[in-house]
């Protein structure tokens, strides 16, 4: 099979590529656009982890919802429960909580989501729950014990300056969540030909002992987990492995040690197994350098990779001390079971050996975000009239958690929102343009019921979709905009309003009326004040003939009238 014989290795040639990135590395090393939070740590609090020296934040600033709650203090006393696991926060309320994240649309991301349970509501009931990223399933959860963690991770290109990370309430307990990391990655690794990627596993090999490496060994903050393979060896070595030529950069200290085989015929194999009636696609990523220094004449190894028995990269000759990295540039599909065989090639002389290896499942995210117009103006609406509604993540998707008072319509491969009411919902103060008037597939607009003062605006009759509007009993006062009821006489549009506004055919009428008040007006001001030059130019005239009671009065209707009066007296 052909699928299996395209591949891509990292491993540039050294020189100029590797001085820059070398400064790069400098620069970027501390924790450069890390988001770490510690779920359920009090609002405002932070702390630098004394392992891995990475500072964690509060969540509270992320979510509006859920409970800070502790695990029981009998999960606290292992050493090994990071800090991070010790508060949880819970969401009992809601069918789905969502994170709200800012962060750079266009760069790729590891976002890991860490799940310890440690009975915290003293139930001791495991809970089962999904998680979404944006308006897509990313996982389930679902724990073997309290003191199991779980950490779920995947590597995501948002499209937009924002994620939300939702826990979806199955009724099957209630959802938490310990800790919610995202670390930038390089964007040119773990390229995947479509959807996001979800980790399988991530595995150091050669280990002699059980341990997890992460930052800041890992400049990216990937956990890596030792396994030891039966009837592999292990070799390691004490120098540092050399990563500064490939973009994946595997630490050092995972680098350094490698499985091999007993003798150089064995190949040395393992697999994994892709769940029954699932046809994701994989990749699979492997990171290689020599750790022994070879006898520069006899010693020679040199290796072929294949996957199910087809050829898929070789011969590898790892550097000493220098490591590679070599992956898929397409999804592996199509098989249950996927078993990974490194063999020697004829002339050489020693065993295969891998340092270390990932694998990921493709997730399709499919389903588009709702337009981001749309999604800052429901949201910007949401925060002016304070909207006391579980509206959280995206707005119109999935379609089972769909914002209560919301429709929405797929148009152009996003989703849009047609319909918005909140009738009944408290709504204080004046109907205000910005936002209600970015809406601009709105169709339907019902805010009846409400506390709404001032007039009807004007931009209501320009939303170009709108068919239905209602605004009865609200405190509303004025006339309704001449359009407004233009549209609602030829039945364009289905308008309800007070019957204290003018909404018939006779208000239009009564508005017009008005104007031509307004014009009448106009008109005998300005006939005033011609009466007026009038009367103060043949005063004027008098004037130069001498009559001083009259000039007095004169003098009067000049301070009266002002400048408008010596126009005409020029
Ligand atoms: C990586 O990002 C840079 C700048 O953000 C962009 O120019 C480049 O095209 C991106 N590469 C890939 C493979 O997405
Ligand atoms: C390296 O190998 C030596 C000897 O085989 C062993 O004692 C040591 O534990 C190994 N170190 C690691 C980190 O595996
Ligand atoms: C490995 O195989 C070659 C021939 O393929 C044989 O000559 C050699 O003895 C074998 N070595 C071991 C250790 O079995
Ligand atoms: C081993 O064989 C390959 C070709 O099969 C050749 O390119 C390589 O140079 C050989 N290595 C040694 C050390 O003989
Ligand atoms: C809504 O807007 C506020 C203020 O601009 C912002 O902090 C928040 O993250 C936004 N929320 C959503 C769901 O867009
Ligand atoms: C939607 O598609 C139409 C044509 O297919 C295009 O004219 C329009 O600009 C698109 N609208 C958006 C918001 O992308
Ligand atoms: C999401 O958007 C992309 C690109 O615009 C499009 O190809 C895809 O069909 C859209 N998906 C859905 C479910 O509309
Ligand atoms: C808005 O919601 C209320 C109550 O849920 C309902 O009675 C009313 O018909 C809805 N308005 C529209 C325009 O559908
Ligand atoms: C109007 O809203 C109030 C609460 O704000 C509610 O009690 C009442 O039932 C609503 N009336 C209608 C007709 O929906
Ligand atoms: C309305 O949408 C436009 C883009 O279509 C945007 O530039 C503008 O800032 C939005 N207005 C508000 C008040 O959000
Ligand atoms: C109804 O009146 C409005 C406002 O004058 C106008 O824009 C619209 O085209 C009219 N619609 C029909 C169906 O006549």
């Amino acid at each position: 099979m052909g699928m299996f014989k395209d591949f891509r290795i990292f491993s540039l040639p050294g020189g100029f590529a590797l001085t820059v990135l070398l400064v790069l590395g400098n620069a970027q090393d501390h924790q450069t656009g890390f988001i770490s939070l510690d779920c359920g740590l009090p609002v405002y609090s932070s702390y630098s982890d004394q392992t891995t020296d990475i500072h964690y934040t509060s969540d509270a600033s992320y979510v509006n919802t859920g409970e800070i709650m502790n695990v029981s203090p009998e999960f606290k006393t292992n050493v090994d429960v990071r800090r991070q696991l010790w508060t949880v926060r819970s969401f009992p309320d809601g069918d789905r909580n969502c994170y709200h994240i800012r962060l750079t649309a266009g760069v790729k991301y590891l976002i890991r989501g860490t799940f310890m349970y440690g009975n915290y509501d003293k139930k001791d009931e495991l809970p089962v729950f999904d998680l979404h990223i944006g308006p897509n399933k990313w996982d389930s959860l679902k724990f073997e014990s309290a003191s199991a963690v779980i950490n779920k991770e995947i590597i995501h290109i948002p499209s937009s300056n924002y994620i939300h990370v939702c826990l979806i309430n199955k009724n099957s307990g209630t959802p938490f969540i310990s800790a919610l990391e995202l670390r930038p990655l390089r964007n040119f690794t773990y390229v995947s030909e479509s959807g996001s990627l979800a980790l399988v596993t991530r595995t150091d090999t050669g280990a002699t002992k059980s341990q997890t490496f992460r930052y800041k060994d890992d400049k990216f903050d990937r956990i890596w987990t030792t396994e030891t393979f039966s009837a592999c060896t292990s070799l390691n070595t004490s120098l540092n492995v050399n990563a500064d030529q490939n973009d994946y950069e595997p630490p050092s200290v995972v680098m350094s040690t490698a499985a091999s085989t007993k003798d150089a015929n064995t190949s040395l194999d393992f697999y994994w197994d892709a769940p029954p009636n699932d046809n994701s696609g994989y990749y699979i990523y492997m990171h290689f350098a020599e750790v022994e220094e070879l006898a520069k004449v006899k010693q020679y190894r040199a290796f072929i990779v294949t996957i199910n028995g087809n050829f898929w990269h070789g011969p590898v000759v790892p550097d000493y001390l220098l490591d590679s990295t070599v992956s898929s540039q397409s999804a592996l599909t199509g098989a249950g079971k996927y078993s990974v065989s490194l063999k020697r090639t004829e002339n050489s002389t020693l065993p295969p050996i891998i340092n270390a290896f990932e694998i990921y499942k493709v997730i399709e995210l499919l389903q588009n975000e709702t337009d981001q117009d749309d999604v800052d103006a429901i949201n910007n609406t949401k925060l002016t009239y304070g909207v006391k509604r579980n509206w959280q993540g995206d707005p119109c998707f999935p379609a089972a958690y769909v914002w209560n008072g919301l429709e929405c319509y797929s148009h152009n491969n996003t989703a849009r929102i047609t319909s918005l009411n909140l009738s009944s919902s408290g709504l204080n103060g004046r109907i205000i343009a910005p936002y209600i008037s970015n809406l601009t597939m709105l169709v339907s607009l019902d805010l009846s019921n409400n506390s709404l003062i001032g007039s009807i605006p004007d931009f209501l009759s320009q939303l170009p979709s709108l068919k239905v509007l209602k605004l009865e009993k609200n405190n509303l006062k004025g006339s309704v905009p001449v359009q407004l009821i233009e549209k609602s006489k030829n039945r364009s549009l289905l308008l309800s309003v007070d019957p204290n506004l003018c909404s018939s055919a006779s208000c239009g009428k009564k508005s017009i009326a008005v104007i031509a008040a307004v014009a009448s007006v106009a008109g005998l001001a300005i006939i005033i004040l011609l009466t007026a030059a009038a009367i103060f130019w043949s005063l004027k005239r008098r004037k130069r003939k001498g009559t001083p009671k009259i000039d007095a009065e004169t003098n009067n209707q000049n301070r009266l009238l002002g400048s408008e009066i010596r126009q005409f007296t020029l």
